[in-house]
């Protein structure tokens, strides 16, 4: 029997595997984590991520087939099949810092693995890692154990937050790169094997290990390059009475270009886009490309560059000052259907706006208070450090309220930001919520959710991003 071990409970490791599970009932799968409290979790009826379906997948194979335990050593030795998903974060110290992938994590996963291996084992990168991970890792396992035969592969996952079960139901493609030699060719079948029980196997792509360690980190740069190009024509939009859903629609109908990954927004988020943008322009710039490297690094810029953008029209809107006032944020997630906050664009306008003094009320249907606090509290790139997965005692900062209802944080408020596009904020009742707020009464739609015409009835003075600016916000000083 077939016997597969995940490191890493997290966001892929977890829902990869129940979905493993599920498909391959005569395989054992365990997945393992250093953090108790996530494998409790992972054990109880309230499990440590939202994702939608994963509940039932889950509840389907859990103490069947599907176990999560801390006994990392344990489930390692005896797995054929190791699948390492641990973090890896942006680097905050030394060399490359601010840029480089931290692969302390992975590093410290391979050394365990190295150092309690008996068997032959196939070792998977789950992980999105640097290209040539592949042969550092290859050196750590072989270092430790001779007459023990590690073959690497690499399988990127490409699923993403919020939509994570039918995305791995239903993937695009899954790829694994493996080594051309026999042994490398043989793991690669036996992994085929694996998501052959129900991904058709032409949409199983096999590939040498760089090309499958490039392609995550190259898919993960063009997809938030189209966001990031979107959002700068969002900016033009505005500036010249052009409609940026209207252009999005326009350009996504050509075949060339496709409609997916066009919405305008305040800015992209999530654990992988900035991470590994930032990891691909290091190894640019590692390689002498420095051109190729700021190239990519533009993309990250647009995206700050928006986010201040947002911040500035609020200000400016509301008569150049936001001190003192109560400001509702609407949606704290980096986008709906997950309650992930990692590099959420939340995180940068709610400092933004606290820089200006202002008095915030936040809700978010998935989003704890104490998470808030911890993210507005927290520096840059240091989210993703397990040190910082611990919770922290919230810090009293009396700018900041959480509230578990819309209406709530937006009773007295002068302004609205609507910063997550849950699909609740589009069927708010907006004559109620005008009736509660200050006046004049402002939105900010930073995911183009509202319906800008009925709220301008309404009385309300809206701004949504890369749409014709109403009367109010022409007459205020432009925005940078
Ligand atoms: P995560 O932070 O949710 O989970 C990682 C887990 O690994 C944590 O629970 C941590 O405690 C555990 N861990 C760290 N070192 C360990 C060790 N030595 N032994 C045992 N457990 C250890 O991270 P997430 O979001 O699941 O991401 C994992 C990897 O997958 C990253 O490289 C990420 O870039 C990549 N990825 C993430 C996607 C996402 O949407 N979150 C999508 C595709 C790839």
């Amino acid at each position: 029997m077939v016997k597969i071990c995940c490191i890493g409970a997290g966001y892929v490791g977890g829902p990869t595997m129940a979905v493993i599970a599920l498909k391959c009932p005569e395989i054992e799968v365990v997945v393992v984590d250093i953090a108790a409290p996530r494998i409790n979790a992972w054990n109880s009826d309230h499990l440590p991520i939202y994702e939608p379906g994963l509940d039932d997948v889950v509840k389907k194979c859990r103490g069947k087939n599907l176990f999560f335990s801390t006994d990392v050593e344990k489930h390692v030795a005896e797995a054929n099949i190791v699948f390492v998903s641990v973090n890896t974060p942006t680097k905050t110290q030394g060399l490359g810092a601010g840029k480089a992938a931290d692969l302390t994590y992975w590093e410290s996963a391979a050394r365990m693995i190295a150092d309690v291996s008996k068997t032959d084992k196939i070792v998977v990168e789950k992980s999105t890692v640097p290209v040539k991970t592949a042969e550092a890792i290859e050196r750590i396992l072989t270092h430790n154990r001779k007459g023990i035969n590690f073959t690497i592969l690499s399988n990127p996952e490409f699923l993403a937050e919020g939509t994570a079960i039918a995305d791995l139901f239903k993937p695009d493609r899954v790829l694994i790169g493996g080594r051309e030699t026999p042994e490398g060719q043989k793991a690669i079948h036996a992994l085929r094997d694996v998501y052959a029980h129900w991904v058709p196997v032409d949409r199983i792509l096999c590939t040498n290990l760089w090309s499958a360690e490039l392609s995550k980190l190259a898919a993960n740069a063009f997809l938030a390059q189209r966001i990031s190009s979107v959002n700068a024509m969002s900016a033009l939009c505005e500036a010249t009475g052009a409609d940026v859903s209207q252009v999005s629609h326009s350009i996504g109908t050509d075949s060339r270009i496709g409609p997916k990954f066009l919405n305008a927004s305040v800015g992209f988020g999530g654990s992988c886009f900035q991470k590994d943008i930032l990891n691909l322009v290091y190894i640019c710039e590692c390689n002498g490309l420095p051109e190729v490297a700021n190239y990519w690094k533009q993309v990250i810029k647009v995206n700050d560059y928006q986010k201040t953008r947002f911040v500035n029209r609020v200000v400016s809107s509301m008569f150049n000052t936001v001190s003192g006032k109560k400001i509702a944020v609407l949606g704290f997630a980096f986008k709906k259907d997950t309650g992930d906050t990692r590099e959420t664009p939340a995180i940068d306008v709610c400092k933004g706006l606290l820089g200006d003094k202002a008095k915030l009320s936040i809700y978010d249907p998935q989003v704890s208070e104490d998470q808030i606090t911890r993210d507005l509290a927290m520096k840059k790139f240091d989210w993703d450090h397990p040190a910082h997965l611990q919770p922290l005692s919230p810090t009293s900062n009396k700018q900041v309220s959480v509230v578990w209802d819309a209406y709530e944080a937006i009773k007295d408020a002068h302004g609205i930001c609507i910063l997550t596009e849950w699909d609740e904020f589009k069927n708010l009742d907006y004559k109620k919520v005008f009736d509660c707020m200050q006046k004049p009464a402002f939105v900010f739609d930073g995911r183009n959710v509202v319906d800008v015409n009925k709220l301008r009835e309404i009385g309300f003075i809206v701004y949504s991003i890369g749409k014709p600016l109403d009367s109010w916000l022409k007459d205020m000083p432009a925005v940078a």
